[in-house]
């Protein structure tokens, strides 16, 4: 017997469901967006709350289901929200970034309808103006596999989301300074792991809460995303392994590890079984290739057990090299049958003719005062009239020039231009980015919208 290719595979699913069902199901979140006085560090200050929760109400759903969040903004500013990984291909006027999306004003409300599409995974949700980021106001978002679309893995007992991130206790105006002096956001003033922070303390609290919990035996996914702003983050657990499943919505290669770095903006699905002597367990989030570490912990605990957490911590490990090697042993099981990023219906990516090639190289420097990073030597800012109204009320001659960046910069100096920066690409051409990072500090490339993959 022989079993249909991938792609007939899916073209049949489709036909049977759309026989099955006139509409995929739809979700309906109602979100009050608010400022709260919380204490994640252990001192109060102002942070974003989603109907009163930080970190905010999941989005939870099946690929192809339809998501309906309507939002209501009580802030005194104007708040706008991206959905870090979804694709927003058929309508961009949903990705909640300034430049396709007018922000919610205060005092008014906004609806955000999208289809999550084969995109089984893990994923978060921000502010995407102001900031705003800094203090709060951003959520899981994951994505399951349709029934009929096996998994490469036995369904796990449970899940446990975990959003790990650095965390400023600074008021977001003396943030917003800071950046418009000229100066960087400095260091973070700790870590905090679901909105909770705390130093990792030798002596452990006897009253202290799981924040997970476990039952002996069983095997559980851990969803993990790094929300912070500046530090990537090495994730481990006392005395149990991680098993890596998922990145970003594709099944990987099922490596043990015995702790993770999670850099900005990604997110990972990891196993863990319940396997060691029942009782407490640290987990640990702390901060890599930065000079002081700041660490967090949260209590895992095992249903019945009554030990508490081994005195020993493991520590994270050290340098560069390490983290690169690791980032190198990750790989896509391209056997398992999920829907993977499939540019133009082919799944030989290698035989796949490159049209373009864009070769991005970031800088930093100060302009009229103000810290500024660019690409290419531009410097974007947003034209208060966004461009894709711009756009689509055909006036963007008016608002901006596409093209202001060189495909190829050649060698790109210090001098830094501050203008809205716009691409064109031609519908269905295939391009390679190539990102250079000469700057002494670690980027993060968010790449909205659509699906991108690492090649190298
Ligand atoms: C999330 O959605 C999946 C699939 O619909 C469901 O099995 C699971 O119970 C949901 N989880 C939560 C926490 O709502
Ligand atoms: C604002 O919320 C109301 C329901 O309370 C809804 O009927 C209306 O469509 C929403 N407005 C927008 C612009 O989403
Ligand atoms: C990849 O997925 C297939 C199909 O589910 C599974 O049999 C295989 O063990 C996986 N391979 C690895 C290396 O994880
Ligand atoms: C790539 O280009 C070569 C040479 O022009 C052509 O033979 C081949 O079919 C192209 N491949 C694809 C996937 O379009
Ligand atoms: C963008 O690219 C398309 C396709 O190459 C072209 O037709 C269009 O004129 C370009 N638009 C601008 C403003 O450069």
């Amino acid at each position: 017997m022989t079993l249909p290719k991938p792609s007939s595979l899916s073209l049949l699913f489709l036909l049977l469901l759309g026989a099955a069902h006139a509409e995929d199901p739809y979700h309906f979140h109602t979100w009050n967006v608010k400022y709260a006085t919380l204490s994640p560090l252990g001192t109060p200050e102002q942070v974003i709350t989603i109907n009163d929760q930080f970190p905010g109400p999941r989005i939870n759903g099946t690929s192809n289901n339809n998501i309906v969040v309507n939002i209501f903004n009580h802030l005194d500013e104007p708040v706008l929200f991206t959905w870090n990984g979804i694709q927003q291909r058929k309508n961009s006027w949903q990705e909640g970034l300034p430049g396709t999306n007018c922000p919610i004003p205060p005092g008014t409300n906004m609806t955000y309808k999208f289809q999550v599409k084969d995109q089984i995974g893990s994923y978060y949700y921000y502010p995407s103006t102001s900031l705003h980021r800094a203090t709060g106001g951003y959520g899981p978002i994951t994505v399951h596999s349709r029934e009929l679309i096996p998994v490469p893995y036995d369904f796990p007992e449970a899940e446990h989301v975990a959003l790990v991130g650095d965390w400023y206790t600074k008021p977001l105006p003396d943030l917003l300074k800071l950046l418009d002096s000229g100066r960087s956001l400095g260091r973070p003033d700790g870590v905090v792991i679901n909105g909770k922070g705390g130093k990792m303390e030798k002596k452990t609290n006897p009253k202290e809460e799981p924040m997970f919990t476990m039952l002996p035996g069983k095997t559980y996914r851990y969803r993990f995303c790094n929300v912070g702003m500046k530090n990537s983050i090495n994730i481990r657990f006392q005395k149990h392994s991680i098993k890596l499943v998922e990145i970003e919505g594709s099944h990987t290669v099922q490596n043990m590890y015995d702790s993770l770095d999670v850099h900005i903006g990604q997110c990972y699905a990891v196993l863990v079984t319940a396997d060691q002597e029942p009782g407490d367990y640290y987990l640990i989030a702390s901060t890599r290739f930065t000079k002081e570490v700041l660490s967090a912990t949260a209590l895992v605990r095992y249903v019945g057990g009554k030990a508490p957490p081994p005195e020993e911590m493991p520590v994270a490990p050290v340098g560069w090299a390490w983290s690169l090697n690791q980032f190198r042993s990750q790989r896509w099981n391209l056997t398992a049958s999920a829907a993977r990023p499939n540019p133009q219906g082919s799944y030989h990516y290698g035989k796949i003719n490159i049209t373009r090639t864009i070769k991005i190289v970031n800088s930093a420097g100060s302009v009229d005062g103000r810290l500024r990073y660019a690409i290419n030597g531009v410097s974007h800012v947003n034209p208060e009239t966004p461009l894709k109204l711009a756009e689509y009320f055909r006036v963007a001659d008016k608002v901006f020039k596409y093209n202001l960046i060189k495909d190829d910069p050649g060698v790109v100096g210090e001098k830094i231009t501050v203008v809205p920066d716009v691409v064109n690409a031609t519908y269905r051409d295939f391009i390679e980015i190539i990102f250079e990072n000469p700057e002494k500090s670690v980027q993060s490339w968010h790449l909205a919208g659509y699906s991108f993959f690492a090649v190298a």
